[in-house]
């Protein structure tokens, strides 16, 4: 069986006219059962893409399929879809039971079916008992699981979060990161959850989208967005990392800052100017002598698990390295890395076109 459940081609939406388009030629694939995420700054599209998917707005260009089926004029009351919103939406004057029950009752389902439903819905969000509390009885966190418990209720094949975390405090933002974890995987049905916060990205999720400005950067796992950051927004947007600038010698091997070192990149022009990326936890700080770069130690801070130490190389490029082992500020002292800590991107490029690039590469390497 296909297990796509959701397809945009080539979709766009403008909201006005005079006004460019806060989504430009997005496309991608959703699999039945997943846990997605979507993540990107305020204002760069999410809340846009759920609302296409669950149909309140339809796309300026494009199509949209559900299960294979074009859905772009599909009303919102006929999609397999339920949302859950930043504010939960949910009715003061209704005590919890009804809140859940709202949606069967306008599908005029039978009293004992909704009863049935509700009560189960409740369970599954671990508020069974709850049935008769006002909403305003309820804690934050209560509040969020009587949200879901009315989305799920109505059995939909799509689970849309928008942001429904952000109002939490942090203990209980965690705790409700296993809860929909696990409620999605017990579910079994597909989750498309939005954040701006790229911890909880990584944390949650099966595949993560990375959005900027309307545009998808990357898509993948996590730990391919964190490993393989393919531009320098997705580097500076996820996780912390030194970003500098270097020159591609050659296929595998790059200049950074004044020296040469073996990487795994390959298939830019020769001495093209690239961003390189390397993760503070994947720099080693030795002595002076012992390192591929030398640097002067600015400052430090104890983070817990590690030091996070801030370092100036010679060409004055800026370096930040975890290690366990602390420094002594104005101390002069090694760096190294493996070539597999050196990521290098080409300025500004999509995941597209970073696809297409290693594409042609792998061409002209069977040819020649
Ligand atoms: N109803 C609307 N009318 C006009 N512009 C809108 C409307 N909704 C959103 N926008 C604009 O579209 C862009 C994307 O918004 P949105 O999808 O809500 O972003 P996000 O959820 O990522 O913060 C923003 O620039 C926002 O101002
Ligand atoms: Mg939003």
């Amino acid at each position: 069986m296909d297990q796509t459940i959701i397809r945009f081609e080539g979709v766009s939406k403008r909201y006005s006219d005079a006004e460019p388009a806060v989504l430009k030629n997005v496309s991608f694939e959703i699999e039945r059962g997943k846990f997605y995420t979507l993540l990107g700054p305020s204002g760069c599209g999410k809340t846009t893409i759920l609302r296409l998917i669950a149909g309140f707005i339809t796309p300026s260009e494009g199509q949209i399929y559900f299960n294979g089926k074009l859905i772009n004029n599909t009303p919102a009351n006929e999609r397999q879809v339920n949302t859950v919103f930043q504010d939960y939406a949910l009715f003061p004057h209704l005590n919890v039971f009804e809140n859940v029950a709202f949606g069967l009752r306008i599908k005029k389902m039978k009293e004992a079916t909704v009863r049935e439903k509700v009560s189960e819905a409740l369970k599954f969000v671990n508020l069974g008992g709850y049935e008769n509390r006002e909403i305003n009885e309820m804690s934050g966190g209560q509040r969020q699981r009587v949200a879901i418990a009315r989305a799920i209720v109505n059995e939909p094949e799509i689970l849309l979060l928008d942001e429904p975390l952000s109002a939490l405090d942090l203990k209980l933002r965690t705790e409700m990161q296993y809860e929909l974890r696990e409620l999605q995987r017990r579910l079994g049905i597909t989750f498309i959850f939005v954040t701006h916060d790229q911890e909880e990205a990584l944390a949650m999720s099966d595949e993560i989208f990375v959005l900027n400005e309307g545009v998808i950067q990357q898509s993948g796992t996590p730990i391919d967005i964190y490993d393989e950051p393919i531009n320098r927004f997705v580097a500076d947007f996820i996780g912390e990392s030194n970003i500098i600038k270097g020159k591609m010698i050659k296929d595998f091997e790059v200049e950074i800052s004044g020296h040469v070192f073996e990487c795994v990149d390959k298939g830019l022009n020769p001495n093209e100017i690239v961003d390189i990326v390397i993760r503070p936890e994947d720099i080693e700080m030795v002595s002076a002598e012992a390192g591929s770069l030398q640097a002067r130690v600015d400052s430090q801070l104890f983070r817990g698990v590690h030091y996070e130490i801030c370092c100036y190389d010679d060409n004055n490029n800026e370096w930040l390295v975890h290690s366990t082992r602390s420094a002594k500020v104005g101390e002069r002292i090694g760096l190294t890395f493996e070539p597999e800590a050196i990521h290098v991107m080409r300025l500004g490029e999509t995941e597209e076109e970073f696809d297409k690039r290693l594409e042609s590469y792998e061409e002209a390497s069977t040819e020649g």
